[in-house]
């Protein structure tokens, strides 16, 4: 007995799901925790069906008894949320059958996140290209003759077309960013200089909104100390999606303030080994049930007007995987008219 437990234990290890083994009348004979957990604490000794019910259970059974042959029988389970199985049954010894419960269940939401995500994708292309389609039939009708009306069809067919490349780069750089999550970049990056030169190409596209940009470091920091770990090109992304949603978003006629201090915990308490950048605008202030789903694809406040404006919806959630690909943190928060977007960077050190 004891060298058939050490099997079972042996093999329910190795692979590592709720995994029992069955005698030839189909009691339970053995179960790991997984399937304890699973099923419930009282299972051994009994017979199987008692716990588990499918249609084939009892076929699958013989054959892996008699003929030795595998069965592998999907299965869902109806608690709180739905859960989907796949059990698989093969013989053991000549007297017993290992049966192991596969959870699929993740698989099954990974499988959902992505046709939902080829569904959001469909959808966002085909705006602009229904749009463009329209144009091209208006203009085939005639207009392409009367001169101010043609220019004008050109002039939104090449906006449109432009979203849809924006659209476009933005999903590639997703994908990019995705892929190499696992990854920390080290790069020493001099935060200074990246901040100042993203400030001075992005000034004017404030200033024609009437908004002014202003640069402040906290904490007696000199340049030197603002070095944090990562990758250039990608934190300029971050900053850049980050102070044009701050310039695009915010109040007309208001300051947009970039501040650095050394990173803080929630409960206020400093960390030298973090540095802090926030990107604050005013502007109306952000419900909670919104704020907290800002960074998920496509997700956006006012559909229309951030579209109009020229938005993705893709620009935050490219943030947040670049800010997790650096081990740091992300987070926004808005109260009193006034919206925070504060990242925190692990910072360089020689050592
Ligand atoms: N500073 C802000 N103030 C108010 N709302 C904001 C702010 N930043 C983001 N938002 C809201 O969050 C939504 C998502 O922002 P995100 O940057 O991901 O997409 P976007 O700006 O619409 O498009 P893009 O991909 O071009 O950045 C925006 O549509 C807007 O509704
Ligand atoms: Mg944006």
């Amino acid at each position: 007995m004891n060298e058939l437990k050490q099997r079972f234990n042996n093999m329910a290890a190795l692979v590592d799901e709720a995994s029992l083994l069955l005698d030839s009348k189909s009691n339970v004979v053995f179960a790991n925790d997984q399937a304890l957990a699973l099923l419930g604490a009282h299972i051994v000794g009994y017979p199987i069906d008692r716990f588990l019910r499918h249609p084939d259970f009892a076929q699958a059974l013989r054959l892996a008894h008699e003929e030795a042959r595998m069965s592998s029988l999907d299965y869902t389970l109806m608690d709180q949320v739905r859960r989907a199985f796949t059990l698989r049954l093969a013989q053991f010894d000549s007297d017993h059958v290992l049966l192991v419960i596969f959870d699929g269940t993740m698989s099954v939401s990974v499988d959902r996140i992505r046709s939902d995500f080829v569904a959001n994708v469909s959808h966002e292309l085909r705006s602009p290209l229904t749009a463009l389609l329209g144009f091209i039939e208006t203009l085939q009708d005639g207009a392409i003759d009367e001169g101010d009306s043609r220019d004008h069809f050109l002039a939104i067919m090449q906006a449109e077309a432009g979203r849809m490349q924006r659209l476009i780069d933005d999903l590639l750089s997703l994908s990019r960013v995705e892929a190499e999550e696992h990854r920390p970049p080290d790069d020493d990056v001099a935060l200074m200089p990246l901040l100042e030169e993203l400030a001075s190409a992005m000034r004017d596209e404030a200033a024609r909104q009437g908004k002014i940009l202003t640069i402040n470091v906290a904490d007696d920091l000199s340049d030197s100390d603002l070095r944090v770990c990562g990758a250039r090109d990608e934190l300029r992304q971050v900053f850049q999606n980050l102070v044009e949603n701050a310039i695009r978003y915010g109040s007309t006629e208001s300051e947009i303030k970039l501040l650095v201090s050394i990173g803080r915990l929630a409960s206020g308490q400093s960390r030298k080994n973090l540095l802090r950048v926030q990107i604050i605008n005013q502007g109306e202030t952000i419900a909670p049930e919104h704020l907290a789903r800002l960074t998920e694809r496509f997700y956006r406040i006012d559909k229309g007007r951030s579209r109009q404006i020229g938005g993705t919806g893709l620009g935050l959630a490219i943030v947040k995987h670049i800010v997790n690909r650096h081990r740091g943190r992300l987070r926004i928060s808005s109260e009193a008219g006034q919206t925070t977007a504060s990242v925190t960077l692990p910072r360089f050190s020689d050592s």
